[in-house]
């Protein structure tokens, strides 16, 4: 379980991009936070993986205080941090990119290797590509090795903000699937989505967030008929 509580976050001054915001991942689920551009998803997503100090609010890792803690910190502990902008090396190959996720644990050149197996098992596309440059993969296989990079250190915790963003339909089905198959392994998932019909489906449980509040929150197929409304007001026009 990750949680955030409180959160509330500047960028610069007094000028609150997040103001009071609490959210939970629970464990084994998908939760899945929606919203408008702007409404301070991305920015909720890298205060809980510490890339952004809140000024005020706490982030647990189960009963633990992280607050503290720098992004590197949080991967030690077993949270994971998928990046809404591409975040591949284009000129490394696909094996050195899948190293760079083991960065915590570089030194220890058995457990690279043993990570580097378990994660090319279950992403056989890259598995023949191991010396392949990253930039000549497709955009789709660009965002599984950004999954797969992600999961060297094995996490228990994801946080994966836009996985379809610039994708096609038919790609983007497969990430998705890829996130649910990563639950099915028992892992805790907090994804961040413009894509309202996937988040719908494959959530457990959902927040929706305006002008950097929670305005909403509740058991997916309880929200369900309550979003129709929601997503209308983004677009209302008077
Ligand atoms: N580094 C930054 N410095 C200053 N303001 C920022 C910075 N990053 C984001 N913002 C502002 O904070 C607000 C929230 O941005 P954020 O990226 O968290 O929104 P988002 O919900 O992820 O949007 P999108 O759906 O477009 O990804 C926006 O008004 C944005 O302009
Ligand atoms: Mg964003």
């Amino acid at each position: 379980m990750i949680r955030g509580e409180d959160l509330t976050v500047a960028y610069y001054a007094d000028i609150h991009v997040l103001q009071d915001v609490t959210v939970e991942a629970a464990e084994g689920l998908i939760t899945c936070v929606i919203g408008p551009n702007g409404a301070g998803k991305s920015t909720l997503v890298k205060t809980l993986f510490g890339y952004l100090s809140p000024n005020k609010g706490s982030v647990y890792l189960e009963d633990s205080d992280i607050t503290a803690l720098a992004g590197q910190e949080r991967m030690r502990l077993g949270i994971g941090y998928v990046d809404q902008m591409h975040s591949v090396f284009p000129e490394m190959s696909v094996d050195e990119n899948l190293e760079l996720g083991a960065w915590t644990f570089r030194r220890d050149s058995a457990r690279v290797a043993e990570a580097k197996e378990a994660v090319y098992v279950q992403y056989p596309g890259l598995d023949k590509q191991r010396e392949t440059a990253a930039g000549s993969l497709s955009g789709g296989q660009q965002r599984m090795l950004d999954m797969a990079r992600i999961l060297m250190p094995d996490p228990s915790v994801l946080l994966i903000d836009e996985p379809s963003a610039g994708l096609a339909p038919k790609i983007a089905k497969e990430v998705y699937s890829d996130i649910i198959r990563l639950k099915d392994q028992g892992k805790t998932i907090l994804l961040v989505d413009q894509n309202l019909n996937q988040a719908v489906r494959i959530s457990d449980y959902l927040y929706v967030m305006e002008f950097g509040r929670v305005s909403n929150h509740g058991p997916s197929v309880d929200l369900g008929d309550d979003l129709r409304e929601i997503v209308s007001s983004w677009l209302a026009v008077t």
